[in-house]
């Protein structure tokens, strides 16, 4: 089943003499569940294609669905809770509040929101991302990598219709590089979240379902090495990276009252 869909999608920053075509008539749309890797040289417009499709930014032309749905038919205001609700964006440099620690950085999309928190959910991605133990702790009390499991709770506290992430392992080395990947892995395999990670990193592209190549903002190539898994939620999770492991059942029982409305 379908969830994304980019459909002749340009962006240009600027006019006239300074305008530059950041992204250049992109098309494709991603299947629930699957796990795409956006690969491309520096400049080459993933940046943009990960904002247009996360509803960050607007574009000049074309269109973003997601779940049927026409993201940029919203308003702004409509398009902040849009992204709190139905996209969790992970950075390079994580974005963290400095002044909030693990719990409050993690659940902060739902309070914003003005829900309740979900415990198990909340119980299961920290030990999960192994940040139990470290719930009071504020960013600048914490490693790189475990900044950035902070950040993979806080995009998936809410069950984001789509995980995008910007060179999530950009600013790390080579163990905390494996360790953030195998978690973003095992939340695509075993909460079946779909994820879009822009890399520049081949062995990271080698983990993806699918390779997706920018260049000069166009597509130039979409390569499938696999079908998305289509497992049962049931299926007893392995553990992770020698930490907990995503539980289906601990996020089943949270789905936002609007997740029910769409086409999910
Ligand atoms: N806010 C902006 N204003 C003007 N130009 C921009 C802006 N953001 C990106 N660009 C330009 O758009 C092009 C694509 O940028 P970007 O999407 O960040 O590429 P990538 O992420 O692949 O490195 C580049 O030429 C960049 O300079
Ligand atoms: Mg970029």
């Amino acid at each position: 089943m379908n969830i994304l869909s980019v459909e002749h999608l340009t962006k240009v920053y600027g006019s006239g003499d300074t305008a530059v075509t950041a992204l250049d008539d992109v098309s494709f749309s991603v299947e629930v569940g699957e796990f795409v890797a956006i690969i491309g040289s520096s400049g080459s417009g993933k940046s943009t294609l990960l904002h247009l499709m996360g509803g960050v930014e607007r574009p000049t032309s074309g269109t973003v669905r997601l779940q049927g749905q026409d993201v940029f038919a919203r308003t702004d205001e409509e398009l902040a809770v849009f992204r709190r609700r139905e996209v969790g964006l992970v950075y390079q440099f994580y974005n963290l509040i400095p002044v909030l620690d693990v719990v409050e950085n993690i659940t902060l999309p739902v309070l914003m929101d003005g829900r309740e928190v979900n415990e198990s959910r909340l119980k299961m991605l920290l030990e999960a991302l192994g940040l139990t133990g470290r719930e009071r702790a504020l960013p600048n009390q914490l490693s790189g990598g475990q900044q950035q499991r902070v950040a993979i709770g806080r995009a998936l506290m809410n069950a984001p219709a789509v995980v995008l992430a910007d060179e999530p392992t950009g600013n790390l080395d080579s163990k905390n590089s494996t360790e953030i990947m195998r978690l973003l892995r095992a939340s695509n395999r075993r909460l079946k979240q779909t994820l879009i990670v822009i890399t520049h990193d081949e062995d990271i592209a080698l983990m993806a379902d699918r390779v997706i190549v920018i260049e000069d903002g166009r597509l130039v190539r979409d390569e499938r090495r696999r079908e998305p898994e289509r497992t049962p939620r049931t299926v007893a999770p392995a553990s992770v990276a020698g930490t907990g492991s995503f539980s289906p059942r601990g996020g089943a029982a949270y789905r936002p009252a609007h997740a029910a409305e769409g086409v999910r």
